[in-house]
């Protein structure tokens, strides 16, 4: 199914789509770096606070609109005449890198409010690990959309 009018906006459908996920990568690399820097501090100290204090306005100031902004957009341009041929694989993959990335931003929704109410128990080293899984999510992503291999 496509809406036709969708293809006279397309140019700036795509271009609000890049600039959410530009947001959204921001977010979703920076937070787990918070998470690091906070292990080292002891709970109920200023700079617990201070960190608890931008790892909200990160997450829901931030991630959480860039997030559903990538959504809204990112379907809209599915919904765009001749962009999305479903059988082809790379809009799947695609799809499954988007749903891990969703998953990670749901993950660090659950780590911020372990340190919210100092009941984290996580090591930096678990944080710079997950770090890294959308790193590599988004690149997956951005290959398939941008080569569309197969
Ligand atoms: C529900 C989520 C998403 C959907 C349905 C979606 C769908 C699409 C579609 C249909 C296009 C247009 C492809 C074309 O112009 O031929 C596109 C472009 C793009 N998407 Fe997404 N997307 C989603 C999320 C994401 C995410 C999470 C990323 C990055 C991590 C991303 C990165 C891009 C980029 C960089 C482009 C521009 C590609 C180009 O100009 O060649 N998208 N997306």
């Amino acid at each position: 199914m496509t809406i036709g009018f969708l293809a006279t906006l397309y140019p700036w459908t795509k271009a609000i789509h890049i600039i959410a996920v530009i947001a959204w990568m921001a977010g979703l690399l920076y937070l787990p770096r918070l998470f690091v820097y906070h292990c080292e501090t002891k709970p109920g100290t200023e700079s617990s606070e201070r960190f608890k204090v931008m790892e909200r306005r990160l997450y829901k100031q931030i991630m959480l609109p860039a997030m559903l902004t990538t959504f809204a957009f990112g379907i809209m341009l599915a919904l765009t005449p001749g962009l999305v041929d479903g059988d082809r694989g790379w809009f799947w993959v695609k799809i499954a890198c988007v749903l891990g990335l969703a998953g990670a931003h749901g993950a660090m929704g659950k780590w911020r409010r372990d340190f919210l109410h100092d009941r984290n128990t996580k090591p930096q080293r678990y944080f710079r690990i997950a770090n890294e899984v959308p790193t590599v999510l988004m690149a997956v992503a951005v290959i398939m959309v941008a080569v569309q291999p197969f």
